[in-house]
Formats: structure tokens, C-alpha cells, sequence
């Protein structure tokens, strides 16, 4: 009786705690390896090995190459990544799981094993009845990713929450026609249920989407303003946490901070959603370049088009212990996800771990997905700034689908669909440009020009009449008192007079003074509208550029105007700074900061030629700020600004060659949403004008861009952008470094000072950009954005090279095969 009881008692233990324990279970699965191995500190069975909780459908084609295997992304799996399975029929693996959410991860490492090579594979796979990938070829997919996130890559995992019903799971790997498939591990794990919610926050409207039956793919993880973490430091589900420099659009909108002390989740339950390790981190906008903080801290993740996403973002307020410190608003893809948002208020206090959920849909042709954090209100003060800890980007299923094609053929034959007649279009342009240019002279332009009696030579070089090049200054010595500008910006502001809006008000006598009573000897530019001169103020311990409206030519008064509009909006490290005006006895006079290296141009060719020859670093750098200043323009007010005379001569120098964006005289505000562009009278400088703004008499911010392409070549040749004393098919600057970089060989025309001083990569990268601005038609063209990104991208390389370099020098070891840079990850386009 005794026995039978407890022969029952067990009996009834069995049936509660056999499915409880079976619900825990995960699997990690070492394919085509033929015993227990061990990575990422944990157990992963063989597949080889019969296991009674899965099948596999066919036993395919164990591979094994014991060459060890380096893996910078997912270190640890380096012993996972030397066995795979291979199939060249349709098979799968079946696990018998109980019903719930489990978050699957595909690991693939491409390999050689014997005469089986990871290039030659491409395949599809499935679960019961969701596609999780199709034509998945691991060569493509590796550089798509490097390419994308600019970074190395080695392998790919693939990471999804699926919910499994009673079937169990079922893992269909299908090749496709004469191609074979393979699998190097797979990871199970049960999700916990609190990890999704079902009802999701749709951006830029109040609705609400419900997510409860789609599966999802996580596109990426990371720790912002920290170091990536390792899945070791998650105790639930393994996962990877990347650092998110790689995604930020310009990493000096934010700066990092950290507490590690005392953080503690907002209800216990969110202990699974990510380690407290990610809120310990976080970037703010806190940020010493932007003096006025508008300027929005985005970043940039490439995804598949057509798809629903789930934004995740992790907060934990760090530094402040009451509201209003931070408040900002959450821009994804351009709209508005929430405003007024403050961390403190949400999380009820200092060092408390949450997330907020977001939902967006992307459309066709959309492979950008944007999350921005933006101050709420234009006025900057106590309370503008942003944080974040964490960010996560899941892919939602759509119709049992999660598959992406990586059409590489269709993007190349987008990116490059040159045609042979666009050279012979751009001189068609060229010749009714500069027909539309000599009407717009003798129109407008030329009365100004004859009141000042230049000299018609002045136009041959790049300025067309009415809108000289604005040179604030030629080389010159710093003063002794000069202190960085910086400094000096920030002195001017501080003074109690200032207005806030206007900068501080000058009187009349105050700048005759600085300026010797505007004498000739203090003259160090004429601007479309009058002379620019070098004033000292405060007793001589601030310089000061001081730009006076030319009274005769009245013409100009306007664009003066548009000048203290734009610049009294306008605030950045980039752009040159207006301290103040004056505006007495009819006169309107504007001060800005002076710019002790003077223009760009001046120190790339001329007469007398520029002492200092800049190097090819100086040279991107300087690139790299001026296209920082012009993206600040293109977005960082609502309007977005086009610059409109995009040149050399308006890139200025400040004592450590920091470069500036002046002269907003032309400039205009941007279309707004609605339209992409603004219909207007051509203006600008001959050499550097867009052909599509000639054609259609329509600006947008692309209009800029290709000016900066021009800029760009002009940097990298050494020469002005119309030359009339070369051969014909040179005096175009623009037209001729394009036929060369066509011809991939623009190493031919690069200025002859640098030789030797640049990365060849790094050139290459550079004359690609430029060859991308110069596109004719403006879509076509990369926003400054973009821009910018790559150029950063360029610098690296060029960082990169030289380390190697110097290392080279000091260890005489070169340290690849034939000098070639292991780093350049970049897929070749032709
Ligand atoms: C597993 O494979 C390795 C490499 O092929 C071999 O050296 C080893 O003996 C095998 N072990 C078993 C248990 O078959
Ligand atoms: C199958 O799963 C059960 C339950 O978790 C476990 O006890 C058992 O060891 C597993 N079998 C094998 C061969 O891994
Ligand atoms: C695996 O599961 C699928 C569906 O769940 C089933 O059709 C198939 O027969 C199973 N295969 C094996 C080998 O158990
Ligand atoms: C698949 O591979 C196996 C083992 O190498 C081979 O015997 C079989 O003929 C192959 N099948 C096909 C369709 O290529
Ligand atoms: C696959 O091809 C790419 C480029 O074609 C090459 O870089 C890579 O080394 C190849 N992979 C293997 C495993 O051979
Ligand atoms: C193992 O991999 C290495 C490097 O990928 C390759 O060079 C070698 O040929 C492979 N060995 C075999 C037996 O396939
Ligand atoms: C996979 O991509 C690589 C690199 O683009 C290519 O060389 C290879 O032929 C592709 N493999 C298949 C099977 O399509
Ligand atoms: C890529 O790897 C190389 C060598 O490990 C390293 O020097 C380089 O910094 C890496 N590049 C990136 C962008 O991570
Ligand atoms: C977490 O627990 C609280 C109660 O402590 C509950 O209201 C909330 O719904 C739970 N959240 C999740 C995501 O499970
Ligand atoms: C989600 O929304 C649906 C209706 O849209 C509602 O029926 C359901 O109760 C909501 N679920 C939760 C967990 O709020
Ligand atoms: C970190 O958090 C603790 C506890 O709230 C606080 O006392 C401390 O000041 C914070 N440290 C920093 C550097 O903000
Ligand atoms: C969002 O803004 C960025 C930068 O201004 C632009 O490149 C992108 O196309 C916009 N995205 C959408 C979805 O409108």
C-alpha cells in the first residue's frame, strides 16, 4: 500500500515537474562535430551524437577543418566555427520543445573544408512556417554588413524570437539549384514571455500596432556611449551588445557618460530585457562643438526595405537627481515618436533602468531607418539635452516572412549607371550655364562690378560677378592675444549687452575704432556686398573679422539681410561665427570671428603659391568639417538651409586649420516637407554650379552637394576649377578629374605635393565620393549626410595606413602580404 502510494506520488511529481523542467530547455547545437565541445563558456552537444530531443531529417555531409578559426565579433566561437554540416538536398533538424517563445540564433562562418567552399553555397531556410532567409550567400551577406556598418565582420549569426507551438521547431535548410547548404551551430533558447509586449506604440500617430503573432529578427544591438559587451555578460540569453560609434552620424553631437553605481531596474520583471550593464552607459548631447544645441544626435542603420520594425530604447537617467534637466524629442525616421521627454519623470528617479517601445513601418525603397534625439525646444537653456543607454532594432515578420534578397546586382547597376553622353551633357550645361550667367552679369551683377571698377579677369576664376569671393583674410600670424576662438565666441556671448538672438550690438564708434576708422590698410576681403576688414576690439585683446554693407551697391542689401537672419539662427564649430552687428547711421555692419588661416583655396594654389603645402590628412580633415558645417545647414533647423555657394574661398581656416562655412549671403532656406526643392533664380559661383539647378532652375540641398563634389576635387588636384590657360578638355576642372576617376586612375591628377603622403585606399575612397556628389542627377547623389559619413570613412583609412606605416618602419615587418590593407572591407564596385 506503502509503495503504491508512493509509487503514485511519483508518478504525479513526474507529470508536474517533467514539463516544467522540458520548458527551461534550450539546445546548443555544434554542427557536423563529432563530440561535446565547448565556447562562449557554455556546453554545445553534437549533432553527430543520436539525442533523443532532436532529429535530423539528413544526415548531409559532416564537415571539419582544424585550422583554428579567428573570430573578432563573436569571440568565443572560434572552436564552434571550424565544424559545420553541410547539404547539397533539402533537410532539417527537428527539436521537440514545449509551446512558447524562444529566441533561435543560426551562427555561419564561411570556411574551406576540402572542395566544399562557403562561396560556392547559397540556400534558403525555414522554420515550420516562417521563411527566415532566402538566397543567403555568407561571402555577400559579410561584406553588405562590413560595407554597412563599417566595420570587420567574420561571420554572421542570425538572431529570432519565434513562438513554437506543439509541433515543436523545425529548421529546413533548402539549396538552392546546384548549390549546396550548411549550418555551423544553432542555439535555442527559451525567451521570456515578458520580453516583447503585444501592443506597440506606432511613430507619428497615437495608435497602437499589435505585434502578438509576428516573429522577429533582431537587425541590432548596442551599447551606447560604452564598449560592446559579450554574450557572456548576459545571463538570460546570451546576447551581444555592439558599441554604436559605428552607427552615429557625427560622433562629436554626443558625449559619453557612465555611472556604474547603484542601478537598479524599475520593476524587477525587466531584469531579462537587457544586463544592467547597458544602462550604465549612455551618450547625452552635452556637447562642446554646438555652441546653441539644435543640432539633433542621430544615428543611422541600413535595414530591408518594406518591413515593420520595433525600435527599442533603453534609458536610465545617470548624472541628474531631479526633472527637467533633459528634455528632448524622439525622432525616428523623421517623425516625431515622442516629445517633452524626460528620463527622470519616466523612470521616477536617478539610476533606473527602463525601455520604451517603438513601432515604424519602412517603405519600399527605404533601407535606412534613423533614430534621432533632438532638444524640444529651439531655445537652448537648462533642460536641452538628450540620453540614451541602449539601443535595439527588431525586424517584424510580414505575411510568415522575414527574408531579405540582398540584390547586389540591381544596387551596383543603380550606383553606376554612367552613361556615355553624360560628359557631353555636363559641357551642354556648362555652355547654357554660362549663358544664363553673363544675363544674370549684365543684368543684376554688372552694375555692382562696374561701381567697383574690377577687372573682368576676376571672373575667370571662379566668382561670377555681384558675388566676390568672400576672403576674410590671407595667411597670416596669429596675434599674441589671439585666443582660440572658441573662447572668444564664448566671451562675446557671455557679455552682459548681448541680444540674445542678434549676438552683441556694436556702436558705430566702437568698430571705427576696431578698424581704424575702416582704413584701407585693415582691408582683408571684399564681399558680394562690401570690404571685409581686421578689427581689434576690446582693447585690442579680441581680432575680429568686420564686414561692412558697401553702401553704393544696394543690390546687396538683401542678401546682408538674409546673412544676420541665417547666422543669428545658426551655431556650430563648423560655421563661422557672427559675434555681433551694428546697425547705426544707415549702416549695416556684421562681426564675426576672425579666421586667422584665411580661405581653403589660399593654402591649395595661387599666386603667391601657399607657403605651406597641407597635407593630404589637413586636406580630408578640412573636407570633413566643411561638409560637418554644411550638413549642420542642410539639417540642423526645421527649414534645413542650402548654402548656395558652396567654394573654396568660402571654406575658411581658423589657427589649427579647423574648417569654417562662411558666407550665407545666398543662402536659403530649404524646401520644406512637402516639396524637394525651391524654385529660384540661378545664383552661385561659375565651376562649382549644379547642372541640374541650371537646367531646372530648382535648388535643393543636392545642389550643394555637388558643389562640394567640385570643392572636393579641387582639394584633391591643387588647381582652380575653371582654368582657361589649360587645353581645352582641362580648363574644366569638374569634367576632367570625373574622366579620370571613370577611368579609376585619379591617382594620375592628384596634386603632385602629395605624392607619397596619402593611402591609396583611402584616395580611392575620397575620388569615389567626389565622383558620387558629381552625379547629374541630384537623387542620384548622396546627401551631405552622407557625405560626411564616408569622408570620416576616408580619413580612417588613411589613419590606418599610416600606423601601418609607422609600425612597418619600427618593426621592418610589413604587416600584409603586398602592402594592401587588411582593414579595407569595402566591396570593389566594378
Ligand atoms: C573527431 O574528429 C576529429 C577530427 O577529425 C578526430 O581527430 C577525432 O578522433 C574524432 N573523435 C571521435 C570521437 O570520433
Ligand atoms: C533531452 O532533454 C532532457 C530534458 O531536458 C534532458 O534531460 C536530456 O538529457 C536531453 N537528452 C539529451 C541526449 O541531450
Ligand atoms: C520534422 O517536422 C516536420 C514538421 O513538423 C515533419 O513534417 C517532418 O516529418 C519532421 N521530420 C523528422 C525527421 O522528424
Ligand atoms: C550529396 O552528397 C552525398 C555525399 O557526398 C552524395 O552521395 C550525393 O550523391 C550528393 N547528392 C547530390 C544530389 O548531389
Ligand atoms: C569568398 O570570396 C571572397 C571574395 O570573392 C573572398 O574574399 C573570400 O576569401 C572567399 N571565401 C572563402 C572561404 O574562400
Ligand atoms: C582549412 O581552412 C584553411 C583556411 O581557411 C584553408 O587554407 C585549408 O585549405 C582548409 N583545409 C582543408 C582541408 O580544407
Ligand atoms: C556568393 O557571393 C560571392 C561574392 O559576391 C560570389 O563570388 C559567389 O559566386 C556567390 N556564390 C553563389 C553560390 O552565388
Ligand atoms: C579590422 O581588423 C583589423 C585587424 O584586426 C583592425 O586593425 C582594424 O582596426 C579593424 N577595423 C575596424 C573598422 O574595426
Ligand atoms: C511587471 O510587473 C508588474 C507588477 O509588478 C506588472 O504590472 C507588469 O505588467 C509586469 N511587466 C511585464 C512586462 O511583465
Ligand atoms: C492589445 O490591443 C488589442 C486591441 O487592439 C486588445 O484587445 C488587447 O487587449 C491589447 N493587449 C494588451 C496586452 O494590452
Ligand atoms: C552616480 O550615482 C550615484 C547614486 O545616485 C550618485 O550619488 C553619483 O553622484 C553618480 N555619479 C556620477 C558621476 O554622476
Ligand atoms: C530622414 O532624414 C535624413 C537626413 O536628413 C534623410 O537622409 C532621410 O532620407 C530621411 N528619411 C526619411 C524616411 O524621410
Amino acid at each position: 500500500m506503502k509503495s503504491l502510494l508512493l509509487l503514485l506520488f511519483v508518478w504525479f511529481l513526474f507529470l508536474i515537474f517533467i514539463p516544467r523542467q522540458t520548458q527551461g530547455i534550450k539546445f546548443l547545437v555544434s554542427c557536423g562535430f563529432n563530440s561535446t565541445s565547448y565556447a562562449d563558456s557554455r556546453k554545445w552537444a553534437s549533432d553527430s551524437i543520436p539525442n533523443d530531443n532532436f532529429t535530423l531529417s539528413d544526415p548531409g555531409i559532416p564537415a571539419f577543418n582544424s585550422t583554428s578559426v579567428e573570430d573578432t565579433d563573436y569571440t568565443g566561437f572560434g572552436s564552434l566555427y571550424r565544424s559545420a554540416r553541410l547539404f547539397n538536398t533539402s533537410a532539417s533538424y527537428n527539436f521537440t520543445l514545449d509551446p512558447g517563445n524562444y529566441c533561435v540564433r543560426l551562427h555561419f562562418y564561411p570556411f574551406q573544408f576540402g572542395i566544399f567552399n562557403s562561396n560556392d553555397s547559397a540556400f534558403d531556410v525555414s522554420t515550420n512556417d516562417l521563411k527566415l532567409v532566402t538566397k543567403f550567400n555568407i561571402s555577400e551577406e559579410i561584406s553588405w554588413r562590413a560595407e554597412k556598418t563599417n566595420s570587420n565582420v567574420t561571420s554572421i549569426v542570425k538572431e529570432y524570437y519565434i513562438n513554437v507551438d506543439l509541433k515543436g521547431l523545425q529548421i529546413k535548410f533548402v539549396p538552392n539549384p546546384s548549390s549546396f547548404a550548411f549550418i555551423n551551430a544553432i542555439e535555442i533558447l527559451p525567451s521570456p514571455n515578458n520580453l516583447f509586449n503585444s501592443n506597440i506604440t506606432k511613430v507619428g500617430s497615437n495608435g497602437l500596432a499589435t505585434i502578438t503573432d509576428r516573429a522577429i529578427e533582431t537587425m541590432y544591438r548596442l551599447n551606447i556611449g560604452g564598449p560592446k559587451l559579450k554574450s557572456t555578460t548576459d545571463q538570460f540569453l546570451y546576447r551581444n551588445w555592439d558599441s554604436d560609434e559605428n552607427f552615429m552620424f557625427s560622433i562629436n553631437a554626443a558625449t559619453e557618460v557612465h555611472n556604474t553605481s547603484a542601478i537598479s531596474y524599475v520593476t524587477q520583471n525587466y531584469s531579462s530585457i537587457a544586463p544592467l550593464l547597458v544602462y550604465e552607459t549612455a551618450r547625452v548631447m552635452g556637447n562642446t562643438e554646438v555652441v546653441e544645441k539644435r543640432f539633433n544626435v542621430s544615428w543611422r542603420f541600413f535595414v530591408d526595405p518594406n518591413f515593420d520594425y520595433l525600435i527599442r530604447l533603453h534609458f536610465c537617467e545617470l548624472t541628474y537627481n531631479k526633472p527637467n534637466q533633459r528634455i528632448f524629442k524622439i525622432f525616428i525616421n523623421n517623425k516625431t515618436a515622442a516629445e517633452n521627454y524626460d528620463v527622470y519623470v519616466r523612470a521616477g528617479g536617478i539610476n533606473k533602468a527602463y525601455f520604451e517601445d517603438y513601432f515604424d513601418i519602412l517603405p519600399q525603397q527605404t533601407d535606412t531607418l534613423w533614430l534621432q534625439l533632438g532638444p524640444d525646444s529651439l531655445l537652448s537653456g537648462p533642460g536641452t539635452d538628450a540620453l540614451l543607454n541602449g539601443l535595439e532594432i527588431f525586424k517584424l515578420s510580414k505575411n510568415g516572412n522575414l527574408a531579405h534578397v540582398l540584390d547586389w546586382t540591381s544596387l551596383n547597376g543603380k550606383l553606376h549607371s554612367h552613361d556615355n553622353s553624360k560628359t557631353r551633357l555636363l559641357i551642354e550645361q556648362i555652355c547654357i550655364g554660362m549663358a544664363c550667367l553673363l544675363m544674370l552679369m549684365l543684368l543684376s551683377g554688372g552694375y555692382c562690378l562696374y561701381v567697383k571698377g574690377k577687372k573682368k579677369s576676376k571672373m575667370a576664376e571662379d566668382a561670377p560677378p555681384g558675388w566676390h569671393p568672400l576672403v576674410l583674410h590671407e595667411a597670416m600670424k596669429s596675434t599674441s592675444n589671439a585666443r582660440p576662438h572658441n573662447q572668444v565666441v564664448k566671451n562675446f556671448f557671455s557679455t552682459p549687452s548681448i541680444n540674445n538672438r542678434m549676438g552683441r550690438k556694436f556702436t558705430l564708434s566702437e568698430i571705427k575704432g576696431a578698424t581704424k576708422n575702416f582704413d584701407e590698410s585693415t582691408v582683408i576681403g571684399t564681399g558680394g556686398f562690401g570690404k571685409v576688414y581686421r578689427g581689434e576690439i576690446d582693447g585690442g585683446s579680441n581680432i575680429v573679422a568686420v564686414k561692412r554693407a558697401d553702401p553704393l551697391c544696394g543690390q546687396g542689401l538683401k542678401e546682408f539681410e538674409t546673412e544676420i537672419e541665417m547666422l543669428s539662427k545658426l551655431r556650430h564649430r563648423h560655421l563661422v561665427s557672427l559675434i555681433g552687428y551694428c546697425e547705426e547711421q544707415g549702416e549695416m555692419i556684421l562681426v564675426y570671428e576672425f579666421m586667422t588661416n584665411g580661405t581653403l583655396r589660399n593654402h591649395l594654389y595661387g599666386s603667391p603659391p601657399p607657403a605651406n603645402v597641407l597635407s593630404y590628412k589637413q586636406r580630408v580633415e578640412v573636407c570633413v568639417g566643411a561638409a560637418r558645417g554644411l550638413h549642420y545647414l542642410h539639417t540642423g533647423s526645421e527649414v534645413g538651409i542650402i548654402h548656395r555657394d558652396v567654394k573654396t574661398t568660402n571654406i575658411l581656416l581658423d589657427e589649427e586649420f579647423v574648417a569654417k562655412m562662411s558666407d550665407f549671403g545666398l543662402s536659403r532656406a530649404g524646401p520644406t516637407l512637402d516639396q524637394t526643392h525651391v524654385s529660384t533664380a540661378v545664383k552661385g559661383s561659375f565651376g562649382y554650379l549644379d547642372p541640374e539647378y541650371f537646367r531646372r532652375q530648382q535648388l535643393s540641398q543636392k545642389s550643394d552637394v555637388y558643389s562640394f563634389g567640385v570643392v572636393l576635387f579641387e582639394v584633391l588636384c591643387g588647381r582652380p576649377v575653371i582654368d582657361p590657360s589649360l587645353p581645352k578638355d582641362q580648363i574644366n576642372l569638374a569634367e576632367w578629374a570625373l574622366r579620370w576617376q571613370r577611368q579609376r586612375s585619379i591617382e594620375t591628377i592628384v596634386d603632385p605635393r602629395l605624392e607619397g603622403d596619402y593611402s591609396v585606399e583611402s584616395l580611392k575612397k575620397f575620388a569615389e565620393i567626389a565622383e558620387k556628389c558629381l552625379m547629374d542627377d541630384g537623387k542620384n547623389r548622396p546627401s551631405m549626410g552622407e557625405v560626411l559619413w564616408q569622408l570620416e570613412y576616408a580619413l580612417q583609412l588613411h589613419d590606418a595606413y599610416i600606423r601601418e606605416r609607422e609600425s612597418f618602419r619600427s618593426t621592418g615587418e610589413l604587416p600584409f602580404g603586398d602592402g594592401a590593407l587588411s582593414l579595407t572591407r569595402i566591396r570593389e564596385d566594378e
